[in-house]
């Protein structure tokens, strides 16, 4: 079962999109990725401020209240009698339009959801996995979940052709972020991360980490590093909603400290799993 207003044809029971529909022709919209355990929404309310704040930052008007959509989205976990760990894409765009560069801000959005099984990725997250340094060649909005993920994916599937799991952006000398993840790294018992400027998107489970490292008393900068810093890291991980707190124990062929998962990010790792049950 997935929702959306204007296009789902009831005469096939199948989801239809526009040839100009400009999420399609110009990544004109923005998502969210909102994760289910044992089918309850986890911080649904920070992942919905996001989706709003995305929305304003680039003039797209919903014509839905932020109520009715909560209520869409617990319609969908019970219409599919979601009770499993799972997720949900959430896809807003600016609808359909002649084709035409200029938007029209009264257009009528194009919104769909749908929801999929996906296991926690437990084994990795005891094991760790390896990264490769990537070119962040985004534009200067990171900050905005938009739909034109190009340059993610095209550095993504570089790094998986060199043996890594995860690419790690690095701008000017700067890490800034991973592909599809936040990036923490951990030097002398205190947390680094790049600040939520416009360079990242500032993540969910990143703004949690941070306050878990606050309740565990671990001290948080967030500040910009580079490369080097990551190689004299004790420890580093990445953080995303289907990732969790990911350690990274490799880079480019090199190990991160011991080369295994460290203590603190271990603690968090706790920490987070506790929220869960
Ligand atoms: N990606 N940075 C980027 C570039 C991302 O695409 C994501 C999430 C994150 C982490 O954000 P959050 O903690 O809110 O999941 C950081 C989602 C999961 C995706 O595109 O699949």
């Amino acid at each position: 079962v997935l929702f959306g207003d204007s296009f789902v044809d009831t005469s096939v029971q199948q989801p239809y999109i526009s040839l100009e529909e400009r999420g399609l022709q110009f990544g004109d919209g923005i998502y969210e990725v909102v994760r289910l355990y044992s089918g309850v929404f986890h911080l649904l309310e920070p992942h919905l401020v996001r989706l709003y704040r995305s929305m304003e930052e680039i003039e797209l008007k919903p014509t839905f209240s932020k109520a009715q959509l909560v209520r869409w989205l617990y319609e969908l976990v019970e219409q599919n009698q979601f009770r499993g760990d799972g997720m949900i894409y959430l896809q807003i765009s600016r609808g359909v339009q002649p084709r035409n560069h200029i938007y029209d801000p009264q257009n009528v959005p194009t919104l769909y959801a749908y929801i999929v099984g996906k296991e926690r990725p437990l084994s990795s997250m005891q094991q760790g996995i390896k990264a490769c340094s990537e070119q962040d060649i985004r534009w200067l909005r990171c900050d905005i979940k938009s739909l034109n993920l190009l340059p993610n994916v095209m550095a993504r599937t570089s790094a998986e052709r060199k043996g890594c799991t995860e690419a790690l952006f690095v701008r000017n000398g700067i890490v800034t972020e991973g592909s599809h993840s936040n990036f923490f790294l951990v030097k002398n018992g205190a947390l680094y991360t790049h600040p939520a400027t416009h360079l990242i998107l500032n993540g969910i489970v990143r703004q949690y980490v941070l306050s878990l490292a606050h309740t565990l008393e671990i001290p948080v900068h967030e500040e910009m590093f580079g490369l080097r810093d990551v190689l004299q890291a004790d420890e580093c991980f990445f953080t995303a909603t289907t990732s969790e707190v990911m350690p990274m124990v490799q880079l480019d062929g090199t190990a991160i400290g011991t080369g295994v998962p460290g203590p603190i990010t271990y603690a968090l790792q706790e920490a987070f799993s506790e929220g869960v049950k």
